[in-house]
């Protein structure tokens, strides 16, 4: 099916930020329109978000990244067929991490024609990428509960603080008991005098100043408590350390607490979490360049908690490679944006899968009401998805997609995890 249009805008996110959406119009006058999610604890090693600079929007305006759609990257791609896309797109921008046309530009383009392409023949997006035969895989989702580091202004000093339903046996009911235990963490949190339990976080999550990362995991289990569930069997705890941002120097600081800790000593408080807490996910444990601490923690939890990396492998395909080579890690989280490429990350999926390593398929801080990425988790079947909290509706856009998907399409859901862990294999 061949690409005859390409249009592009600039639309905002939920931060009221602006960000890069894309048309993309077939032969047969099926289109896709896709809109490009932002971080905010952005790994330095990411594919390059194009910003305009100047007063508009605080130089956060992505007008040079539109015009790169609408001027280079349409008159290129208008002709391709819709399956080729990814290629032109590619050849189009050789730099390293998309630095002439900026990823943002080419991501937006590369989801539209996707998403034209599945419009095309007749089926979800899901099923697009699934292929014609392959099994649709509902992923376990990852709740954020408690919010800090740069998603609520340094309230914490670890960023997610998330509750994973390891005993839910449909995706609907993980998500009611995740919506359990955050209306329940509001009570708690209320109950103590945290007034501010009332507002939301970038994620949708609580934002409170807690004296300590402790108090936020004890919190994190009365919430599950007082939902009615077992901390651990029904409702396990997930923590996003992000330790990229309060990381100086090979120092890591605990701002709240007033420590600063070496790569061993941080590694050392987080096993201790695991041991008093039901933490079966810690994703970014160490900063994304601290490879050697990086492979001492793995070999210290690797064989009992998932050790996601973020800043670390950045959805790049070779530095995911690296990590495999150096066995550090155990599982990847995938943001699209972070490589520019919808084939890119597909690419870190099945380099992931063949090394034994989990996937997790995961929104940004900065997101929007579209809601390719539960398509993307289901038709990829990563086996975990990470979205935000229950709350705002850029959040709800992912969860209400996969409700959709379950209850519309042929599908598995990917719990409930036997014994509170995630199966090596999710396809
Ligand atoms: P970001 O955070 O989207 O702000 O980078 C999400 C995460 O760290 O997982
Ligand atoms: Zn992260």
């Amino acid at each position: 099916m061949i690409i005859t249009k390409v249009d592009a805008w600039e639309a905002l996110d939920s931060r009221g930020h602006p960000t890069v959406a894309a048309q993309v119009v077939l032969e047969d006058g099926s289109d896709g329109v896709a809109m490009t999610p932002a971080g905010a604890s952005a790994g330095s090693h990411e594919a390059l978000e194009l910003r305009d600079g100047g007063s508009r929007y605080g130089g956060r305006g992505v007008q040079s990244a539109v015009k790169n759609i609408r001027t280079v990257l349409a008159p290129l791609v208008v002709g391709c067929a819709a399956a080729d896309v990814d290629t032109a797109l590619a050849h189009a921008d050789p730099s390293p991490s998309f630095r002439n046309l900026g990823a943002n530009a080419i991501l937006a383009v590369s989801l539209a024609a996707a998403r034209a392409d599945a419009a095309a023949h007749g089926v979800s997006l899901a099923r697009h990428l699934a292929g014609e035969s392959g099994a649709l895989l509902l992923p376990m989702p990852m709740i954020n509960i408690l919010s800090g580091g740069a998603h609520a202004g340094g309230m914490l000093d670890v960023q997610d603080f998330l509750v994973i339903p390891v005993g839910a046996t449909s995706f609907a009911e993980a998500l009611e008991w995740a919506a359990a235990v955050r209306t329940a963490a509001t009570r708690v949190a209320l109950g103590r005098g945290h007034a501010q339990a009332v507002l939301v976080a970038d994620e949708g999550g609580l934002g409170l100043p807690l004296e300590t990362n402790r108090a936020a995991l004890e919190l994190l289990v009365d919430a599950i408590e007082v939902a009615g569930f077992t901390p651990g069997s029904q409702v396990a705890i997930a923590v996003d350390v992000a330790a990229t941002q309060f990381c100086h120097e090979g120092v890591y600081r605990f701002a709240r607490e007033n420590r600063d800790m070496s790569a061993g000593e941080l590694v050392a408080e987080i096993a201790e979490w695991c041991d008093d807490f039901p933490i079966v996910s810690v994703e970014d444990i160490l900063a994304e360049d601290d490879w050697h601490g990086w492979r001492k923690a793995t070999a210290a939890l690797g064989e009992r908690v998932e050790l996601v990396g973020d800043d670390l492998f950045v959805t790049s395909p070779a530095l995911l490679r690296r990590g495999i080579e150096a066995r550090v890690g155990n599982s990847v989280l995938v943001k699209v944006n972070q490589n520019g490429l919808v084939s890119g990350a597909a690419e870190v999926m099945d380099a992931a899968r063949a090394a034994g390593y989990r996937t997790v398929v995961s929104a940004r801080s900065g997101e929007t009401e579209d809601s390719w990425l539960a398509d993307l988790a289901v038709g990829w079947r990563a086996g975990q998805i990470k979205v935000g909290s229950t709350h705002r509706s850029e959040r709800t856009a992912k969860w209400n997609r996969l409700l959709q998907l379950e209850a519309t399409e042929d599908t598995r859901f990917a719990g409930p995890w036997p014994n509170g862990r995630a199966e090596g294999k999710t396809a």
